[in-house]
Protein backbone atom coordinates (compact mmCIF):
# COMPACT_ATOMS: atom_id res chain seq x y z
CA UNK A 1 0.00 0.00 0.00
CA UNK A 2 1.44 3.46 -0.42
CA UNK A 3 0.76 6.39 1.52
CA UNK A 4 -1.74 9.20 0.38
CA UNK A 5 0.11 12.39 -0.56
CA UNK A 6 -1.37 14.97 1.93
CA UNK A 7 0.44 17.89 1.14
CA UNK A 8 3.77 19.32 -1.17
CA UNK A 9 6.73 17.88 0.67
CA UNK A 10 9.60 19.36 1.81
CA UNK A 11 12.01 16.84 0.95
CA UNK A 12 13.55 16.29 4.36
CA UNK A 13 13.42 13.20 7.07
CA UNK A 14 13.16 14.53 10.40
CA UNK A 15 14.58 12.07 12.76
CA UNK A 16 15.30 13.39 16.33
CA UNK A 17 14.03 17.33 17.76
CA UNK A 18 15.16 19.23 20.38
CA UNK A 19 13.87 22.67 21.45
CA UNK A 20 13.26 24.96 18.57
CA UNK A 21 16.22 22.77 16.46
CA UNK A 22 15.31 19.62 14.90
CA UNK A 23 17.57 16.90 13.05
CA UNK A 24 17.27 14.99 9.21
CA UNK A 25 18.15 11.10 9.21
CA UNK A 26 21.80 12.57 7.91
CA UNK A 27 22.36 14.13 11.05
CA UNK A 28 21.88 17.77 9.25
CA UNK A 29 20.32 20.51 12.05
CA UNK A 30 17.88 23.16 11.13
CA UNK A 31 16.11 25.97 12.85
CA UNK A 32 12.15 25.09 13.40
CA UNK A 33 10.52 28.98 12.64
CA UNK A 34 7.25 26.64 11.95
CA UNK A 35 6.45 24.07 14.38
CA UNK A 36 4.77 21.84 12.33
CA UNK A 37 1.99 24.19 11.44
CA UNK A 38 1.90 26.07 14.58
CA UNK A 39 1.90 22.97 16.97
CA UNK A 40 5.33 23.07 18.67
CA UNK A 41 4.20 24.99 21.77
CA UNK A 42 6.69 23.93 24.47
CA UNK A 43 9.39 23.18 22.47
CA UNK A 44 10.43 20.04 21.00
CA UNK A 45 10.77 16.53 22.86
CA UNK A 46 10.61 18.98 26.07
CA UNK A 47 12.10 16.88 28.97
CA UNK A 48 9.41 17.39 31.43
CA UNK A 49 6.48 16.98 29.14
CA UNK A 50 8.08 13.89 27.78
CA UNK A 51 8.70 12.32 31.25
CA UNK A 52 5.13 13.48 32.10
CA UNK A 53 3.11 11.09 28.85
CA UNK A 54 5.76 8.29 29.80
CA UNK A 55 4.85 7.76 32.93
CA UNK A 56 1.13 8.09 32.20
CA UNK A 57 1.91 5.27 29.28
CA UNK A 58 3.20 3.04 32.48
CA UNK A 59 0.25 3.55 33.85
CA UNK A 60 -2.45 3.60 31.31
CA UNK A 61 -3.28 4.93 27.68
CA UNK A 62 -6.55 4.86 27.28
CA UNK A 63 -10.13 3.91 28.16
CA UNK A 64 -12.88 5.72 26.78
CA UNK A 65 -15.60 8.34 27.96
CA UNK A 66 -17.42 5.33 29.95
CA UNK A 67 -15.50 5.78 33.08
CA UNK A 68 -14.64 8.75 34.73
CA UNK A 69 -11.23 10.00 33.82
CA UNK A 70 -9.73 12.45 36.84
CA UNK A 71 -6.98 14.02 34.54
CA UNK A 72 -9.70 15.73 32.57
CA UNK A 73 -10.79 17.33 35.34
CA UNK A 74 -7.31 18.45 36.14
CA UNK A 75 -6.74 19.65 32.65
CA UNK A 76 -9.73 21.65 32.41
CA UNK A 77 -9.44 23.16 36.04
CA UNK A 78 -5.42 24.40 34.43
CA UNK A 79 -6.57 25.65 31.26
CA UNK A 80 -9.38 27.75 33.15
CA UNK A 81 -7.33 29.21 35.86
CA UNK A 82 -4.68 29.78 32.91
CA UNK A 83 -7.03 31.32 30.21
CA UNK A 84 -9.30 33.09 32.77
CA UNK A 85 -12.11 31.08 32.01
CA UNK A 86 -12.41 29.41 34.87
CA UNK A 87 -16.07 29.15 34.58
CA UNK A 88 -16.59 27.15 31.07
CA UNK A 89 -17.28 23.75 30.51
CA UNK A 90 -14.30 21.90 28.49
CA UNK A 91 -15.22 19.52 26.09
CA UNK A 92 -12.16 17.20 24.93
CA UNK A 93 -11.31 15.91 21.40
CA UNK A 94 -8.80 15.48 19.06
CA UNK A 95 -8.48 18.05 16.36
CA UNK A 96 -9.12 21.55 15.22
CA UNK A 97 -11.51 20.99 12.89
CA UNK A 98 -13.33 18.76 15.25
CA UNK A 99 -12.99 21.27 17.95
CA UNK A 100 -15.05 23.75 15.00
CA UNK A 101 -17.58 21.08 13.64
CA UNK A 102 -18.48 20.41 18.01
CA UNK A 103 -18.73 24.10 18.19
CA UNK A 104 -20.89 25.09 15.22
CA UNK A 105 -23.08 22.26 15.83
CA UNK A 106 -23.52 23.21 20.12
CA UNK A 107 -24.37 26.65 18.54
CA UNK A 108 -27.17 24.82 16.33
CA UNK A 109 -29.03 23.25 19.23
CA UNK A 110 -28.65 26.48 21.38
CA UNK A 111 -30.65 28.64 19.40
CA UNK A 112 -31.69 25.95 16.99
CA UNK A 113 -31.03 28.18 13.90
CA UNK A 114 -28.47 27.48 11.03
CA UNK A 115 -26.97 30.33 9.26
CA UNK A 116 -23.51 31.26 10.12
CA UNK A 117 -21.66 34.19 9.27
CA UNK A 118 -17.60 33.24 8.64
CA UNK A 119 -14.93 35.39 7.18
CA UNK A 120 -13.06 35.79 3.97
CA UNK A 121 -9.76 34.31 4.26
CA UNK A 122 -11.20 32.02 6.74
CA UNK A 123 -9.83 28.37 7.67
CA UNK A 124 -11.44 26.17 10.36
CA UNK A 125 -10.43 22.65 8.86
CA UNK A 126 -11.35 20.08 6.49
CA UNK A 127 -14.31 18.15 8.08
CA UNK A 128 -17.88 18.78 6.68
CA UNK A 129 -19.54 21.90 8.35
CA UNK A 130 -15.32 23.25 9.01
CA UNK A 131 -14.33 23.38 5.59
CA UNK A 132 -17.93 24.73 4.73
CA UNK A 133 -17.36 28.02 7.03
CA UNK A 134 -13.78 27.59 5.43
CA UNK A 135 -13.19 30.53 2.24
CA UNK A 136 -11.72 28.07 0.18
CA UNK A 137 -13.42 26.15 -2.43
CA UNK A 138 -10.71 24.08 -3.92
CA UNK A 139 -10.96 21.93 -0.69
CA UNK A 140 -14.52 21.74 -0.70
CA UNK A 141 -16.43 18.95 -2.21
CA UNK A 142 -19.84 18.96 -3.67
CA UNK A 143 -21.30 17.19 -0.93
CA UNK A 144 -19.62 20.26 1.80
CA UNK A 145 -21.43 23.01 -0.33
CA UNK A 146 -23.83 24.47 2.64
CA UNK A 147 -26.10 27.33 1.67
CA UNK A 148 -26.35 28.74 5.21
CA UNK A 149 -22.93 30.07 5.12
CA UNK A 150 -21.85 33.59 3.99
CA UNK A 151 -18.95 35.09 3.93
CA UNK A 152 -17.91 38.35 4.49
CA UNK A 153 -14.57 41.06 4.79
CA UNK A 154 -12.96 41.09 8.10
CA UNK A 155 -13.79 44.29 10.20
CA UNK A 156 -16.34 45.39 7.44
CA UNK A 157 -18.76 46.40 9.99
CA UNK A 158 -21.80 47.49 7.60
CA UNK A 159 -21.73 44.28 5.58
CA UNK A 160 -21.88 42.54 8.92
CA UNK A 161 -24.42 44.45 10.39
CA UNK A 162 -26.50 43.86 7.49
CA UNK A 163 -25.84 40.43 7.28
CA UNK A 164 -26.37 39.11 11.31
CA UNK A 165 -30.37 38.90 12.03
CA UNK A 166 -32.49 36.95 14.17
CA UNK A 167 -32.22 33.79 11.98
CA UNK A 168 -28.60 33.84 12.23
CA UNK A 169 -27.36 30.42 13.95
CA UNK A 170 -23.37 31.59 14.95
CA UNK A 171 -20.78 33.63 13.70
CA UNK A 172 -17.15 31.84 13.57
CA UNK A 173 -14.10 34.23 13.02
CA UNK A 174 -10.03 33.06 13.75
CA UNK A 175 -8.74 35.20 16.68
CA UNK A 176 -6.25 36.01 14.37
CA UNK A 177 -5.81 34.76 10.46
CA UNK A 178 -3.10 32.11 10.57
CA UNK A 179 -3.50 30.24 6.73
CA UNK A 180 -4.81 33.56 5.55
CA UNK A 181 -1.53 35.21 5.99
CA UNK A 182 -1.84 36.34 9.55
CA UNK A 183 -4.71 39.00 8.98
CA UNK A 184 -6.35 40.07 12.84
CA UNK A 185 -10.09 41.37 13.40
CA UNK A 186 -9.35 44.49 14.26
CA UNK A 187 -10.12 44.77 18.94
CA UNK A 188 -12.93 47.47 17.73
CA UNK A 189 -14.41 44.97 15.37
CA UNK A 190 -14.30 41.78 17.82
CA UNK A 191 -16.08 44.18 20.25
CA UNK A 192 -18.44 44.97 17.71
CA UNK A 193 -19.59 41.43 16.37
CA UNK A 194 -19.60 40.43 20.60
CA UNK A 195 -22.07 43.10 21.06
CA UNK A 196 -24.26 42.81 18.15
CA UNK A 197 -24.57 38.49 18.60
CA UNK A 198 -25.86 39.28 22.10
CA UNK A 199 -28.56 41.53 20.59
CA UNK A 200 -30.13 38.86 18.43
CA UNK A 201 -29.12 35.57 19.65
CA UNK A 202 -26.49 34.56 17.62
CA UNK A 203 -23.45 32.85 19.20
CA UNK A 204 -19.66 33.87 19.08
CA UNK A 205 -17.34 31.39 18.08
CA UNK A 206 -13.80 32.02 18.77
CA UNK A 207 -11.72 29.71 16.57
CA UNK A 208 -8.15 30.23 18.54
CA UNK A 209 -7.07 26.95 17.03
CA UNK A 210 -3.80 28.30 16.10
CA UNK A 211 -4.01 31.84 17.59
CA UNK A 212 -4.24 30.06 21.17
CA UNK A 213 -2.01 29.21 23.56
CA UNK A 214 -0.15 32.19 24.66
CA UNK A 215 0.79 32.22 20.86
CA UNK A 216 0.11 36.16 20.34
CA UNK A 217 1.10 37.04 23.89
CA UNK A 218 -2.26 36.55 25.22
CA UNK A 219 -3.56 33.16 26.68
CA UNK A 220 -5.92 33.86 23.68
CA UNK A 221 -6.01 36.54 20.63
CA UNK A 222 -8.98 37.42 21.50
CA UNK A 223 -7.92 39.05 25.01
CA UNK A 224 -6.67 41.79 23.49
CA UNK A 225 -10.62 43.26 23.05
CA UNK A 226 -11.55 41.97 26.14
CA UNK A 227 -14.50 40.40 25.22
CA UNK A 228 -15.79 36.60 26.24
CA UNK A 229 -16.98 34.88 23.53
CA UNK A 230 -19.87 32.24 23.82
CA UNK A 231 -17.52 29.01 22.20
CA UNK A 232 -13.70 28.99 21.97
CA UNK A 233 -12.18 26.29 20.25
CA UNK A 234 -8.54 25.21 21.11
CA UNK A 235 -6.00 22.64 19.43
CA UNK A 236 -2.73 23.12 17.81
CA UNK A 237 -0.63 24.05 20.77
CA UNK A 238 -2.80 22.52 23.34
CA UNK A 239 -0.78 18.89 23.00
CA UNK A 240 2.61 19.96 21.54
CA UNK A 241 2.27 17.45 18.81
CA UNK A 242 -0.17 14.96 21.09
CA UNK A 243 -3.35 15.38 18.96
CA UNK A 244 -5.65 17.16 21.73
CA UNK A 245 -8.55 19.62 20.58
CA UNK A 246 -11.15 21.51 22.91
CA UNK A 247 -14.13 23.39 23.16
CA UNK A 248 -14.89 25.97 25.88
CA UNK A 249 -18.46 26.51 26.59
CA UNK A 250 -19.61 29.60 28.36
CA UNK A 251 -21.64 28.44 31.49
CA UNK A 252 -24.92 30.55 29.42
CA UNK A 253 -25.25 28.05 27.43
CA UNK A 254 -27.28 24.51 27.64
CA UNK A 255 -24.91 21.75 26.68
CA UNK A 256 -26.36 18.64 28.00
CA UNK A 257 -24.90 15.07 28.04
CA UNK A 258 -25.03 13.05 24.59
CA UNK A 259 -25.20 16.50 22.34
CA UNK A 260 -21.76 15.79 22.05
CA UNK A 261 -19.06 12.89 21.98
CA UNK A 262 -15.90 10.92 21.04
CA UNK A 263 -14.30 7.82 21.43
CA UNK A 264 -10.66 9.00 21.82
CA UNK A 265 -11.09 12.46 22.72
CA UNK A 266 -9.88 13.54 26.79
CA UNK A 267 -8.02 10.11 27.27
CA UNK A 268 -5.20 9.74 29.53
CA UNK A 269 -2.26 10.05 27.10
CA UNK A 270 -4.06 12.91 25.69
CA UNK A 271 -4.72 14.93 29.05
CA UNK A 272 -1.29 13.86 30.24
CA UNK A 273 0.42 15.68 27.14
CA UNK A 274 -2.16 18.90 27.44
CA UNK A 275 -1.65 19.12 31.55
CA UNK A 276 2.47 19.18 30.87
CA UNK A 277 1.98 21.70 28.19
CA UNK A 278 0.36 24.23 30.46
CA UNK A 279 2.70 23.18 33.66
CA UNK A 280 5.34 24.15 31.05
CA UNK A 281 3.76 27.21 29.73
CA UNK A 282 3.08 28.35 33.51
CA UNK A 283 6.42 27.62 35.26
CA UNK A 284 8.22 29.01 32.04
CA UNK A 285 6.59 32.18 31.66
CA UNK A 286 6.11 31.09 27.83
CA UNK A 287 3.29 33.46 27.45
CA UNK A 288 5.72 36.60 28.58
CA UNK A 289 8.67 35.14 26.68
CA UNK A 290 6.15 34.94 23.44
CA UNK A 291 5.12 38.64 23.95
CA UNK A 292 8.61 40.13 24.53
CA UNK A 293 10.59 37.79 21.93
CA UNK A 294 7.65 38.24 19.45
CA UNK A 295 7.54 42.24 19.79
CA UNK A 296 11.57 42.22 19.55
CA UNK A 297 11.43 40.19 16.52
CA UNK A 298 8.53 42.48 14.81
CA UNK A 299 10.20 45.64 15.53
CA UNK A 300 13.61 44.22 14.05
CA UNK A 301 11.84 42.96 10.74
CA UNK A 302 9.95 45.96 10.10
CA UNK A 303 13.08 47.39 9.33
CA UNK A 304 14.40 45.47 6.76
CA UNK A 305 14.25 46.72 3.37
CA UNK A 306 12.54 44.04 1.07
CA UNK A 307 9.62 43.72 3.73
CA UNK A 308 6.50 45.13 2.62
CA UNK A 309 4.71 44.84 5.55
CA UNK A 310 4.67 42.71 9.05
CA UNK A 311 1.89 41.23 10.99
CA UNK A 312 0.68 39.49 13.76
CA UNK A 313 1.09 39.75 17.84
CA UNK A 314 3.68 37.82 19.73
CA UNK A 315 5.31 34.56 17.82
CA UNK A 316 2.24 34.54 15.09
CA UNK A 317 3.84 36.71 12.93
CA UNK A 318 3.30 37.35 8.71
CA UNK A 319 5.83 38.69 6.46
CA UNK A 320 4.48 40.15 3.65
CA UNK A 321 7.45 40.85 0.47
CA UNK A 322 6.62 42.93 -2.50
CA UNK A 323 7.10 39.61 -4.68
CA UNK A 324 5.78 35.50 -4.22
CA UNK A 325 7.86 34.56 -1.07
CA UNK A 326 8.44 30.31 -2.52
CA UNK A 327 12.01 31.10 -3.61
CA UNK A 328 13.22 33.17 -0.76
CA UNK A 329 11.40 30.30 1.71
CA UNK A 330 13.39 27.33 0.06
CA UNK A 331 16.58 29.35 0.27
CA UNK A 332 16.05 29.63 3.70
CA UNK A 333 15.82 25.99 4.37
CA UNK A 334 18.20 24.30 1.99
CA UNK A 335 20.61 27.00 2.08
CA UNK A 336 20.38 28.24 5.79
CA UNK A 337 18.41 25.27 7.38
CA UNK A 338 15.54 27.06 8.70
CA UNK A 339 12.01 26.04 8.63
CA UNK A 340 9.38 28.96 7.83
CA UNK A 341 5.64 28.50 6.80
CA UNK A 342 3.48 29.71 3.96
CA UNK A 343 0.01 30.66 3.75
CA UNK A 344 -2.71 31.64 1.38
CA UNK A 345 -1.45 34.98 0.81
CA UNK A 346 1.67 34.23 -1.65
CA UNK A 347 3.84 37.09 -0.73
CA UNK A 348 3.05 36.10 3.32
CA UNK A 349 5.58 34.38 5.02
CA UNK A 350 5.01 33.04 8.18
CA UNK A 351 6.87 32.59 11.44
CA UNK A 352 5.43 30.58 14.19
CA UNK A 353 8.21 28.95 16.29
CA UNK A 354 7.94 27.16 19.57
CA UNK A 355 6.79 29.98 22.28
CA UNK A 356 9.78 28.80 23.84
CA UNK A 357 12.45 29.81 21.11
CA UNK A 358 15.59 32.18 22.11
CA UNK A 359 16.53 35.67 21.56
CA UNK A 360 19.52 33.97 20.39
CA UNK A 361 17.87 31.44 17.82
CA UNK A 362 16.17 34.98 16.57
CA UNK A 363 19.30 36.67 15.91
CA UNK A 364 20.38 34.06 13.48
CA UNK A 365 17.43 34.27 12.39
CA UNK A 366 17.56 38.02 11.40
CA UNK A 367 21.00 37.61 10.48
CA UNK A 368 20.54 35.23 7.89
CA UNK A 369 16.86 36.72 6.79
CA UNK A 370 18.20 40.40 6.06
CA UNK A 371 20.88 38.52 4.47
CA UNK A 372 18.98 36.34 2.03
CA UNK A 373 16.62 39.78 1.36
CA UNK A 374 19.57 41.53 0.86
CA UNK A 375 20.61 39.75 -1.98
CA UNK A 376 16.78 40.20 -3.93
CA UNK A 377 16.55 43.89 -3.25
CA UNK A 378 18.14 45.88 -5.89
CA UNK A 379 20.42 48.38 -4.47
C1 LIG B 1 -7.55 28.51 12.71
C2 LIG B 1 -7.61 27.04 12.42
N1 LIG B 1 -8.73 26.36 12.71
C3 LIG B 1 -8.83 25.03 12.49
C4 LIG B 1 -7.79 24.32 11.93
C5 LIG B 1 -7.93 22.85 11.67
O1 LIG B 1 -7.20 22.14 12.60
P1 LIG B 1 -6.86 20.58 12.34
O2 LIG B 1 -5.91 20.53 11.20
O3 LIG B 1 -6.27 20.14 13.64
O4 LIG B 1 -8.15 19.92 12.05
C6 LIG B 1 -6.60 25.00 11.60
C7 LIG B 1 -5.47 24.27 10.99
O5 LIG B 1 -4.57 24.83 10.42
C8 LIG B 1 -6.51 26.38 11.86
O6 LIG B 1 -5.40 27.08 11.55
Amino acid sequence: MKTFEVYNLFDIEIEKAKGSIVWDKNGIEYLDLYGGHAVISVGHSHPYYVQKITDQLNKIGFYSNSVKINLQDQLAEKLGRLSGYEDYQLFLCNSGAEANENALKLASFENGRKKVIAFKGAFHGRTSLAVSVTDNPAIQAPINENENIVFIDLNDFETFDKQLDENTCAVIIEGMQGVGGVKSPSVEFLQFISQKCKQVGALLILDEVQSGYGRTGQFFAHQYAGIRPDIITVAKGMGNGFPIAGVLINPEIEAKKEMLGTTFGGNYLACAAGIAVLEIIENEKLVENTLSIGTDLMDRLKELDGVKEVRGQGLMIGIELFEPCAELRKRLLTEHRIFTGASSDKNTIRILPSLAITKSEIDHFLKVFSAVLEEKVPS
